[in-house]
């Protein structure tokens, strides 16, 4: 699901950045360690913030990236075009249908995406289809708890079913394959859950 202009006005700004940059780039670095020379996929890129983080911070040498909003995509274009064809590949996409080959990633980052996908299951599914066998998969997603504050039902645009406390989420990367075991925090008063987990051998 698209964001509304609200949200959009709440993501694609400089407190965003800094707070990505500043607050859950080290915490996901901390739990998950750096990917030096990998390659990576960021579903849900949004405006570009995490491609320059995935490079800049955690050291990957090529990164694929989409989102649904073309939106968006237009804009990471612009941001991000210091990066050589070689490097970088922005593409619009669907996190529930990864247009990307089997085992094809050494890292997934999710930047608070997957909250927004009505069948969220299916975008891990797709996650785990494209990581390598032990590939990290670094999450930092918004819970059911927050999406029931007011503020959130007021004024901003997310599904309503099915969606997951901080722990469901863990359970069902579990289930799928994906093992977090600890590595993974949950953030004011349950709002945010932010972890790693990776891709368990076939
Ligand atoms: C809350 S924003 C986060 C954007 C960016 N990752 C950040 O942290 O600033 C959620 C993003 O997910 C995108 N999105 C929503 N559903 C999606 C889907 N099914 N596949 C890919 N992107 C999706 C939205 O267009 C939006 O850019």
């Amino acid at each position: 699901m698209k964001l509304n202009r609200i949200e959009k006005a709440l993501m694609n700004n400089l407190v965003r950045a800094a707070v990505q940059q500043c607050y859950e780039a080290p915490l996901l670095e901390r739990l998950g360690g750096r990917v030096d020379g990998g390659r990576v996929l960021e579903v849900g890129c949004g405006w570009g913030i995490g491609v320059e983080t995935i490079f800049r911070r955690f050291g990957a040498a090529k990164v694929h990236a989409f989102d649904l909003d073309p939106d968006m995509v237009a804009k990471a274009r612009s941001r991000l075009a210091v990066y050589p064809p070689e490097r970088l590949t922005l593409y619009v996409g669907d996190a529930t249908h990864i247009p990307e080959p089997d085992a094809s990633f050494d890292a997934v980052f999710d930047f608070a995406i997957i909250h927004h996908v009505p069948d969220w299951r299916v975008a891990i599914a797709e996650i785990r289809r494209v990581l390598k066998p032990g590939g990290r998969f670094f999450f930092e997603e918004v819970t059911r708890h927050a999406l029931e504050r007011w503020s959130y039902k007021t004024f901003l645009d997310h599904p309503t079913e099915d969606r997951f406390s901080g722990r469901e989420f863990v359970a069902e990367l579990e289930r799928q394959g994906i093992a977090v075991g600890g590595t993974f925090e949950e953030r004011f008063f349950g709002d945010f859950v932010i972890g790693v987990g990776r891709r368990k051998d076939n």
